[in-house]
């Protein structure tokens, strides 16, 4: 008999383990929104025009296509890293011209590749999205996603 276990403590493991585990989770969301707002996010960086960027980014619904720091479809490359992908880090003025080159000059007809709409946004839409990609390369996401597609 003694080595049964009791109502009374099959009750305690029960409630204490799952007071247990409710505490270890409390605590690591709270670590996981400390480090995200802490750490990771580039907040000196992020400013107005980033902010506008983004608000241009979702009005047109690129990730419909695209991808974001491995979120979104998988029509379109990666866009999170597209920053770093064009030179940005080493000669940011070139890659503000590519970038906005490049929506700019959609839709390229080339047989056989997948296409990318014209959006005819103007000139402070397009240097605001660069922004938005700029600050979005900055972000800490220790190698999220592992295999980024473009
Ligand atoms: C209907 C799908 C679709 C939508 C919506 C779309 N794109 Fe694209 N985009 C593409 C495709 C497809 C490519 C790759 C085309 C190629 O490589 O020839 C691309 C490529 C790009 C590239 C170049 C990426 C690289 O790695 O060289 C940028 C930058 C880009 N898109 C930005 C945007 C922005 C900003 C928006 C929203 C305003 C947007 N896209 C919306 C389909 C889309």
């Amino acid at each position: 008999m003694s080595e049964m276990l009791s109502r009374n403590r099959a009750r305690n493991i029960f409630f204490g383990g799952s007071t247990f585990f409710f505490l270890l989770f409390a605590a690591l969301t709270a670590h996981s929104h400390w480090y995200m707002v802490n750490v990771s996010t580039d907040r000196e960086g992020l400013t107005e025009a980033v902010a506008r960027g983004k608000h241009v980014w979702e009005k047109h619904s690129c990730i419909n296509c695209h991808s974001l720091i491995g979120e979104g479809a998988y029509f379109a490359p990666e866009l999170g890293n597209v920053w770093t992908r064009y030179g940005g880090r080493e000669n940011p003025d070139s890659a503000r011209a590519a970038l906005k080159g490049w929506i700019k000059a959609q839709p390229l007809n080339v047989p056989g590749r997948r296409k990318m709409p014209a959006f005819d946004l103007s000139e402070q839409e397009l240097d605001d999205l660069v922004e938005f990609f700029r600050w979005t390369d900055a972000i800490d996401t220790q190698d999220w996603p592992p295999h980024p597609v473009g």
